[in-house]
Parts: structure tokens; C-alpha cells; sequence
């Protein structure tokens, strides 16, 4: 099969990985790097030796069947409704868009004209994650009954010189930051969420800058900073999430599952790789079965969607997973407002299991999945 064409729109910290681990699927072929910013374009297509050109100069080349959306949240919606326009299939990083009215609209867009969205995040997909579905698939915890989504820090502005967007009014705060790893991770798991709800606080007014030229600064805090909630999933099972820029340290696992017969703990929802622990009798660990589990394999998800096109079939890290856990995300805050249970409006396809075995940039076998 030949490979599907990306053009990459935006040139920033996460566009190393999608530009080096590209070299790894034979799915998709780098066509072209463009970026507002002419300077950055330029520096990444000498590093990766792809051509640097304008965003809509980008958007004009018929070699070009993916626009890979790496831009700043804010810019999603309108890089990816440009890329539709040209007849390009999208695939963004996360979130898909800022609200789930604008992830609508995306989808729309591409529905109407026949075009692909995927969206990040794709560590779903990699080894560990697909290893620890397996064995729930397996049925060896049973019928999974609850669970736990748990992350928890003390917040960016220890390591991150411009923290001030975590903080600042809609959109920010932990569960925007890292919320879509731990539901999408979830939904995969379970399939699609019913209803939510939850309760929300903020630990402190503002936060002091801990490094670069801004050290000793104090940021507003305009957004809660610790927020606790329950997903209640359409199979009837319930899963405490929560999500905090308010604590120190914690000892629980990113992703906890409980069955009628035992427990499953899933490593962190941002890698692809990391040790699942079964428990029936005791605890056991246990082995990685799946490929992509033994490194940072972003780009995945593009490179399924560029086989799924080519065969015909739906792809799995898709916009409509993505608008799913978006709506997850707003209704968890939207409950912890009012103080009530919310129903979801949207619901997804619980994506395919990967097939188990095969290596590195080989997921032809996805197509018997
Ligand atoms: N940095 C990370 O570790 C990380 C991890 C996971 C996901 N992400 C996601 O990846 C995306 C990009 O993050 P980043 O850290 O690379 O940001 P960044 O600010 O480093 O880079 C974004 C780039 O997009 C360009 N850009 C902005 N608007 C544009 C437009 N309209 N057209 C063309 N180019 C435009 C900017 O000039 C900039 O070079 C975000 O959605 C973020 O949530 C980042």
C-alpha cells in the first residue's frame, strides 16, 4: 500500500516526536513543515529534511492527503476547518477543540465532506494499555464494576517559567491539562460515559513561579485546581476520577479497574509503556503482549487512521472519542457548578482492541481486529 502524504501545521515542543517517530510507520510519508512562524517551520524541515513552506501553501499541495494539527489549542478549530476545506483528512493534538460546540462543528465539517478527524491522545493504543485491555477482554477481572482515574500533582509552576495558562479562567486548570489521557484511557477500556458528576475547589488565590526569569512572580488562580467527580459508564460502571494542581504527593495508580473476579492496574495514561498489575489471588505483573509498549510512540494513532482510510474502515483514535471525552470534561465542571448528576449528549464506539504481538510500525494486522 502506498503511503498517505502528512503535512505538519505547527512547529512547536511536541512536533519533534511526530516529526522523528514518523520515520517509524510506513503508513504515512512527511511531505511538508509549516508553521506561523516562518523561523520554526524552516528549523524543523532542515532537522527532519522535509520542506518548510506557509501554512496555506501547505494546504495547496495535492501530496498531501493528512494535515498533522500540532498548533496551540486556541488555533485547532481553525487550522483544522482550513485543512477540511482543502480536501485534507485531520489529525489533531489534543484537545480537539476548545469546547465541544467547536469539536461539533469539526466534525461536521469533515462529515459533510467525506474527510477522517483523529485526534490525540493515541498512548491508548501502545503496548501497555492494549495489554491491560486484553486481559480485560479475557475476562480476568471479571465484569468490571468501578474504577479510579487519579492524577494529582502540586502544580506546573515548580518546573514550567510561564505557568500562568494553567491557571487562567475557562479551559485551564488540571482536568483540560490531563483529562483527556485519563477518560480516553478510560472510555477504551469501558466504552462510552452515561452521566457525571462531581465537585470542584481551588487550593490557593495564586501560585508563586518557582524557576526562570519570572521566579518569586505570583500567578492568579481564575480556575478550580482540584476537582473530584464519578463517571457513571453506559455498562453501569462507576469511576472516581480525580484531577488536582493541589497536591504534594498521593499513593494511588494513575488507572485502577475492579471486576467481579479482580483488580487491574494500568499504568500512566500519558506513556505508552509501563507495567500492568493483575490481581486475583495476588498480585501479579504482567507481561507486555501487545507492540508499542516500550517507548514514546506518538504518531500511532496518525498512522492507523492512514491505514484505516486506505482499507475502509472506521479508525480508532477518532474525533468522535475525542469529542466524547471533551463532553466528559465540561460536564464534569458544568456538575461540579450546579451540583448536580449530568447526563451526557454524546456517546462513541468503545475503539477496537489492538491485535496482540507484531513490532514497531506494523498495525496491518489491525485491519483483522
Ligand atoms: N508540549 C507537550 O509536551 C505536549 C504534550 C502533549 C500534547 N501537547 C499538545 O500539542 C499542541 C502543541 O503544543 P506545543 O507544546 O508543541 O506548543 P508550542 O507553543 O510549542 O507550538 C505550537 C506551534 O504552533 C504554531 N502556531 C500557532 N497557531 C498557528 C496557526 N494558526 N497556524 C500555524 N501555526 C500556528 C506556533 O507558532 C508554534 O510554533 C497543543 O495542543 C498541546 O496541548 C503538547
Amino acid at each position: 500500500m502506498k503511503p498517505l502524504g502528512v503535512g505538519v501545521v505547527g512547529c512547536g515542543v511536541i512536533s519533534e516526536i511526530y516529526l522523528t517517530n514518523a520515520a517509524l510507520f510506513p503508513q504515512i510519508e512527511l511531505r511538508a513543515v509549516a508553521d506561523l512562524n516562518p523561523e520554526a517551520a524552516r528549523a524543523k524541515g532542515e532537522a527532519h529534511g522535509v520542506p518548510a513552506m506557509s501554512p496555506a501553501e501547505l494546504m495547496a499541495r495535492d501530496d498531501i492527503d493528512i494535515v498533522l494539527n500540532l498548533t496551540i489549542p486556541a488555533a485547532h478549530v481553525e487550522v483544522g476547518l482550513a485543512a477540511l476545506e482543502a480536501g485534507k483528512h485531520v489529525y489533531s493534538e489534543k484537545p480537539l477543540a476548545g469546547s465541544t460546540a467547536e469539536a461539533r462543528r469539526l466534525l461536521e465539517a469533515a462529515e459533510a465532506r467525506g474527510l477522517r478527524i483523529g485526534c490525540a491522545p493515541d498512548t491508548f493504543l501502545g503496548g501497555a494499555h492494549q495489554s491491560a485491555r486484553a486481559l480485560l477482554d479475557a475476562g480476568r477481572i471479571g465484569t468490571p464494576t468501578a474504577g479510579t482515574a487519579t492524577l494529582m500533582l502540586a502544580g506546573h509552576e515548580r518546573w514550567h517559567p510561564n505557568p500562568d495558562f494553567y491557571y487562567a479562567g475557562p479551559g485551564a486548570g488540571p482536568l483540560f491539562d490531563m483529562g483527556p489521557y485519563y477518560i480516553t484511557a478510560m472510555v477504551a477500556q469501558l466504552g462510552p460515559v452515561r452521566r457525571v458528576t462531581a465537585l470542584a475547589a481551588k487550593g490557593r488565590d495564586s501560585r508563586v513561579i518557582a524557576t526562570g526569569p519570572r521566579a518569586g512572580q505570583s500567578v492568579p488562580v481564575e480556575t478550580p485546581t482540584h476537582i473530584t467527580g464519578v463517571l457513571e459508564f453506559a455498562s453501569g460502571a462507576l469511576v472516581q476520577i480525580v484531577t488536582s494542581f493541589d497536591v504534594k504527593a498521593h499513593g494511588h495508580a494513575p488507572l485502577e479497574l475492579y471486576g467481579t473476579e479482580g483488580t487491574l492496574i494500568i499504568p500512566d495514561p500519558n506513556r505508552f509503556d509501563g507495567t500492568v498489575r493483575l490481581y486475583r489471588e495476588d498480585w501479579q505483573d504482567q507481561p507486555t503482549t501487545h507492540a508499542h509498549g516500550d517507548g514514546n510512540y506518538r504518531g500511532l494513532g496518525l498512522a492507523e487512521m492512514a491505514t484505516a482510510i486506505q482499507a475502509g474502515r472506521p479508525h480508532r483514535a477518532s474525533g468522535a472519542l475525542a469529542l466524547h471525552a471533551l463532553e466528559v470534561i465540561e460536564t464534569l465542571l458544568a456538575s461540579a457548578e450546579s451540583g448536580r448528576a449530568i447526563p451526557l449528549e454524546t456517546t462513541c464506539e468503545r475503539p477496537a482492541a489492538m491485535p496482540a504481538g507484531g513490532r514497531t510500525g506494523d498495525i496491518s494486522a489491525a485491519e483483522a481486529a
